[in-house]
């Protein structure tokens, strides 16, 4: 392959992907290249990634372990501190068992393909995140999608096959819910299983920050694969798959991304058993996140700008071409606003990902929209 071509190629599209340097932690301020940026790019919804008392119980956990995990969880690598938070995961969701995974994209790959063989078949949501996706491709199932959050699509697709229906719980560009009661109607009476990937409900959606299948009212029966990841809300790092033992077993034993890695380090386990706490404990967090959430679309009704809807911190705001997308992504930084710009192949078509936490103050949401009023109107 023609590597030089090919990057001449991505850069003549304007969708060469960069490097942003940033100084210090992810906080609702980022300190990147010399200057302060709010920061409306993390998926830090609850603002724990830099917490007191989670950095705490992460600075000790490395006193007590160590910092590397040495091997993998199934050599010398699973200690005490793994243990609990898989009990601790488990308890909060209402499953049997977890099982922590390195990253939520190995989750997914372990998931979808220890589970099928090639006799099964997994239907996926076409917006699903590429971690789904590339797990569906590299499983030996039959790899299927269906329109976005279309349950009439998927019904004229299933057929007597045995496999898994996988979907995001909340997408994670557009920001929208899946339709999850309407999937599991779907998926239980056929025997198939439904996969929900929590990565952007966890700690934000349901009572407790259960996420979006509690949410809709989903239990283990009705959703029998939920992943979530630790590296969102929660502030952390890594994933977990929670289920019953028979999956849990299973991922135990087939799942080649979890049995050939090295296990996450106990400290960052040590440090997630106090984000969990808090994200039980501090409902506060998840009510100042909604008030920001709602401030949001009030102003973005107020300007006329189509933005996401009022349910998750995912706001997309969408752009007819690149070159405007990129301007306008450029002229909110230089008014010290940090916002993701989303090009396609990731997204269908080009848009701001605009993503809010309970951190953000109302002024912060005020200098964001009228910065966007001007690249608006600039557009
Ligand atoms: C929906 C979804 N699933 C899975 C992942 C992958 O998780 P991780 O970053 O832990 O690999 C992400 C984001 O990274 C995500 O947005």
């Amino acid at each position: 392959m023609d590597l030089s071509a090919r990057l001449a190629e991505q850069q003549a599209g304007g969708l060469t992907r960069q490097h942003r340097l940033v100084e210090g932690p992810q906080q609702r301020r980022l300190q990147v290249k010399g200057r302060e940026l709010i920061n409306f790019s993390s998926n830090d919804y609850l603002g724990l990634a830099n917490d007191p008392a989670v950095r705490q119980a992460f600075i000790e956990g490395a006193d007590q372990y160590g910092v590397g995990a040495g091997a993998a969880h199934l050599i010398t690598g699973h200690t005490r501190a793994h243990h609990e938070l898989e009990g601790a995961l488990a308890e909060f969701t209402g499953r049997d068992r977890a099982l922590l995974f390195s990253t939520g994209y190995m989750a997914n790959l372990g998931v979808l393909s220890a589970l099928t063989d090639r006799h099964d078949v997994v239907y996926q949501d076409r917006l699903n995140h590429a971690s789904l996706i590339d797990a569906g491709l590299l499983s030996r199932a039959d790899a299927r999608r269906y329109k976005h959050v279309d349950v009439d699509d998927l019904q004229r697709q299933v057929d007597d096959r045995q496999g898994i229906i996988a979907t995001d719980g909340v997408f994670s560009m557009e920001g929208d819910i899946a339709p999850l009661r309407a999937l599991a109607a779907i998926a239980q009476p056929r025997g198939l299983m439904l996969m929900v990937d929590e990565a952007h409900g966890l700690g934000v959606l349901g009572e407790s920050g259960q996420g979006s299948a509690a949410m809709a009212g989903l239990g283990q029966e009705e959703v029998p694969l939920l992943m979530g990841t630790l590296g969102k809300a929660l502030g952390t790092y890594g994933a977990f798959v929670a289920g019953s033992e028979t999956v849990i077993e299973s991922l135990i034993q087939f799942a080649r991304s979890y049995v050939y890695t090295t296990a996450p380090p106990a400290a960052i386990a040590c440090a997630t058993l106090a984000s969990l706490e808090i994200v039980q404990g501090e409902p506060e967090r998840r009510e100042r996140l909604f008030d920001n959430i709602r401030y949001f679309q009030e102003l973005a009704g107020q300007l006329g700008i189509q933005a996401g809807n009022h349910q998750t911190p995912i706001q997309p705001v969408r752009f007819a071409d690149i070159d405007t997308l990129m301007q306008a992504q450029q002229g909110l930084e230089a008014q010290g606003l940090l916002v993701s710009a989303i090009r396609p192949p990731t997204v269908p078509a080009p848009m701001l990902r605009i993503t809010l936490s309970s951190e953000h103050q109302r002024q912060d949401i005020e200098q964001l929209f009228a910065a966007l009023e001007t690249a608006l109107n600039d557009d």
